[in-house]
């Protein structure tokens, strides 16, 4: 995708987003979504104001919720781990403990659906190889590997992605910026099928980005907050952890706190997540703080991460002590998952003379 129109895919979709917000309101049970997550990390306090609890609206709202554990996504650029299945039961208790509820939500890891995993063969053949070495979030993510060798899947994980929404047919999928190139891919991968293969009835919906108004948190290195680069405040840690990590975050030698996020970007950050744990405005925040330095603005970020997100790790402790729940919730996800991507699977060859 050229930068223009990387561009206008942005607005359009920032100009759909309060039309797409009346639908979800009026009939939120006309809706499937899918979001997810590479299991690399612990899900951190960016995530959560970033996306998480975007799900969770939506969850609550009477949404059909599909998450994905997207394991396969996870060795574009690494190898896995043997800790793992850790990093994946651990990722379902933060989203329970969250509020994803498994009784009306479908938690699965798309590696142990095999049909899913299928669809990616005809899915290729439904893109060129420019389309793909456009997309400017697999440019940057290669830029930043800074490794010589990008591996073929690092280059096709768009549309494997494609696979992760259109497998279940979701048509909303609430995505940050980074994540609208891989949209696009996936719009069209379902627009040239319906061409191709079922031109009377189009077989599969062309999913809307629901854009959360990410608010940028960063790490407390300065840089952005990523559970990769051990930087990050992870939903889980504990209120002591919590003490260590904020105390330690990067700041500037300016006494008198201000909000001014392109000039000081760090304080800024300390004091949006200030102020998105206990409401109110990051401005607001440093007015009260002001001659108190970064010293009070630590201070009053580790009362508020504390605050705000004891009940969560409170039920996450709970949960991380029965494992074994954990893994049932996966593998009833999973099978979930499983018979949706099987029939689509079969509708795929159906309409692709791929039955005999
Ligand atoms: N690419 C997403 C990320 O890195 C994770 C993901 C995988 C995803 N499949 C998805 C997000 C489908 C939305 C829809 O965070």
């Amino acid at each position: 995708m050229s930068a223009t129109t990387m561009a206008r895919s942005q607005l359009a979709s920032r100009h759909r987003a309060g039309a797409l917000e009346n639908r979800i309101q009026r009939e939120p049970a006309a809706f499937r979504m899918l979001s997810g997550d590479r299991p690399t990390g612990a899900l951190h306090v960016g995530h959560y104001f970033g996306s998480l609890q975007n799900r969770i609206r939506l969850q609550n709202a009477g949404l059909e919720l599909f998450v994905v554990i997207a394991d396969y996504q996870a060795i574009t650029d690494r190898i896995v781990a043997p800790d793992l299945p850790d990093v994946v039961t651990g990722l379902v208790a933060d989203y329970l403990a969250i509020g994803i509820d498994p009784r009306r939500s479908t938690i699965f890891a798309h590696s142990q659906v095999t049909a899913l995993n299928q669809l990616l063969l005809p899915f290729l053949s439904l893109v060129s190889v420019a389309e793909i070495s456009r997309n400017p979030t697999v440019k940057d993510e290669i830029a930043s590997a800074g490794s010589s060798t990008v591996s073929g899947l690092m280059f096709t994980y768009p549309v494997h992605q494609a696979a992760d929404i259109l497998f279940c047919h979701a048509n909303l999928a609430p995505v940050g910026l980074d994540q609208l190139p891989h949209l696009e891919i996936t719009r069209t991968v379902a627009r040239r099928f319906n061409e191709r293969y079922s031109p009377g009835q189009p077989y599969f919906r062309e999913p809307e980005a629901l854009l959360s108004a990410a608010p940028l948190l960063l790490g407390i290195d300065g840089q952005k907050m990523s559970k990769s680069r051990n930087n990050s405040i992870p939903l889980r840690a504990t209120a002591d952890e919590t003490v260590r990590l904020v105390t330690r975050a990067k700041t500037d030698a300016e006494r008198f706190i201000s909000y001014e996020p392109s000039r000081r970007p760090e304080v800024a950050s300390l004091l949006l997540l200030t102020a998105l744990c206990r409401g109110g405005t990051p401005q607001q925040v440093a007015d009260e703080i002001g001659g108190g330095g970064a010293a009070a603005l630590k201070a009053a970020a580790i009362e508020a991460v504390n605050g705000r997100f004891a009940e969560v790790r409170a039920r996450r402790a709970e949960l991380a002590r029965d494992p074994g729940y954990l893994r049932t919730v996966l593998a009833t996800g999973n099978e979930r998952a499983s018979a949706i991507a099987d029939d689509t699977l079969r509708a795929v060859q159906e309409l692709m003379h791929q039955r005999y």
